[in-house]
């Protein structure tokens, strides 16, 4: 039996935000959701997160946290003051009564921890049926950490936090990463007799990993994993490390990247084999680019669909679907719900707003069309301009197969355009347009010759 316990009820100090430290935004998901991911290779009995500054926001990310499915049995529970970590997991008490398994905790500030990670620790902790085991790492700059001192066999004699460390200890680079495995039954004998006499004052768990024997530790041969965020400059490294990890799995599968230093994708994206994605392009959330795309440069996808073979140039795309073999841009915005059908053009400054395009339909310049469905293979001429606005409620356009709209349109909605339909170029449509006509909706040119002559006449006389 195993129970999990998150430590996310701090501050975060250091962060220096008004937003608790777990969930400040590391790649689309915050601290303490990956932490929760983390656990994806075991299957606890229980998961309790330990809560408290904000806790109800930071119960409410986790409750609408799009796999919460997978962890529908969260339980939160609160520590009201933040006197320590050691004090937080003293909160579990009460609702561990009688459990005899493992409780596995973890820091809900160590979001680069890999799954496989803590399965290894859990299996170390259960194979040398120790009282604690707990996950530790050679780092090059340990400053901050509890350092960790050890025999050979990896049997723990200390933990010393960095403040409380002489400047000996400081040398050692061991460090605890705030992943422990604890024997439930061996921790309630020293948990409740904690004291905060140290630097901090705090109730720290590692006072009691000190008082447990035997306590082993599992060093990770990948000590960024181990990285805890404490501060915005922690936070912008593990995003790098982050960055790295995700560029280098897509490289491996077959995407071309032209300058990486400068493209970020979320580790929720997916992609196929030969995909090419070009300088300053940023992918993010749930967005998935299929074979033969050409994205950027310069450009930003988010929670859409691209079929294959679609380009994408310096244009902005959120929440969108587009169908293969589409080009889109340059500086084309998507803003939400679109969907543009197969082989279609999008081009200069044209912003689509659900609005949907059948196969084979061209925006090239200067549009907007909001809440629009548009037929196949339909024109829709420069500067053409859904009005769908009447400053109170958003209305509907429809334009059949096969229509063209001339330069400057205006299509105040509700509005219904048939099929082969032509509309003149200047043209402001009120009223619905049948199949095959040609509307021109505009006053008509007047001429007055001479006109400029004689005006000149006039300014000549005064
Ligand atoms: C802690 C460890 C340190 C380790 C480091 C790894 C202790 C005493 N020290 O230090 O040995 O090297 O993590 O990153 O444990 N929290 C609560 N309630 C509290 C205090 C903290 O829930 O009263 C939570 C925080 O929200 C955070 C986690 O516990 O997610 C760790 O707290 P933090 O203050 O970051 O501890 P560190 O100083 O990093
Ligand atoms: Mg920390």
């Amino acid at each position: 039996m195993v129970a999990v316990a998150i430590l996310a009820a701090g501050r975060g100090t250091r962060m220096k935000s008004k937003l608790p430290k777990v969930l400040h935004s590391l790649g689309g998901q915050s601290l303490v959701e990956r932490v929760l991911d983390s656990l994806q290779t075991i299957s606890p009995q229980r998961r309790m997160i330990i809560v408290g500054y904000q806790a109800q926001e930071v119960k409410t990310v986790l409750q609408e946290k799009p796999t919460s499915h997978l962890f529908p049995e969260l339980e939160f529970i609160e520590q009201t003051k933040q006197l320590g970590t050691g004090h937080a997991i003293q909160q579990v008490i009460p609702h561990l009564e009688g459990f005899m398994g493992d409780l596995l905790v973890l820091n809900g500030d160590v979001p680069l921890l890999r799954p496989q990670t803590i399965k290894q620790l859990l299996e170390a902790h259960q194979e040398h049926q120790n009282a604690a085991t707990i996950l530790t790492a050679q780092l090059p700059n340990p400053q901050g950490y509890g350092r960790v001192f050890c025999n050979e066999q990896n049997i723990i004699k200390e933990i010393v936090e960095d403040r409380d460390c002489t400047a000996a200890q400081k040398q050692n680079r061991r460090i605890n990463a705030g992943v422990y495995c604890f024997n439930w039954s061996k921790l309630m004998e020293v948990l409740p007799h904690l004291q905060a006499n140290n630097d901090q004052q705090e109730y720290y768990l590692t006072d009691a990993v000190n008082q447990l024997e035997q306590v082993m530790a599992v060093d990770v041969a990948d000590y960024q994993e181990m990285l805890g965020i404490n501060d915005r400059e922690q936070l912008a490294a593990a995003y790098e490390i982050l960055q790295e990890r995700v560029k280098s799995k897509w490289m491996k599968a077959g995407v071309t990247m032209v300058d990486p230093q400068s493209i970020t994708i979320d580790d929720t994206v997916k992609l196929h084999a030969d995909v090419i994605i070009e300088p300053q392009t940023h992918l993010r959330g749930n967005t998935e680019i299929k074979s033969g795309c050409k994205i950027g440069p310069g450009s930003l996808i988010e929670n859409s669909l691209i079929s294959e073979n679609v380009t994408v140039l310096y244009s902005v795309v959120v929440n969108s679907i587009v169908n293969a073999d589409s080009q889109i841009g340059p500086y084309t915005h998507l803003r939400t719900e679109v969907e543009v059908g197969a082989g279609c053009r999008l081009g200069n400054f044209v912003e689509l707003k659900k609005t949907k395009l059948g196969n084979r339909t061209n925006v090239a310049h200067l549009s907007y069309l909001g809440d629009a469905t548009v037929g196949e293979k339909v024109n829709i001429g420069a500067g053409t301009i859904t009005a769908n606005y009447d400053g109170v409620n958003k209305h509907p356009t429809k334009i059949g197969n096969r229509t063209k709209t001339g330069v400057n349109s205006v299509l105040v909605a509700p509005l219904n355009i048939g099929s082969d339909a032509y509309i003149a170029a200047g043209s402001t449509v009120t009223e619905d347009v049948p199949d095959d006509c040609l509307v021109i909706g505009r006053s008509r040119q007047v001429i007055k010759p001479g006109w400029r002559l004689k005006k000149k006449l006039d300014d000549a006389e005064v």
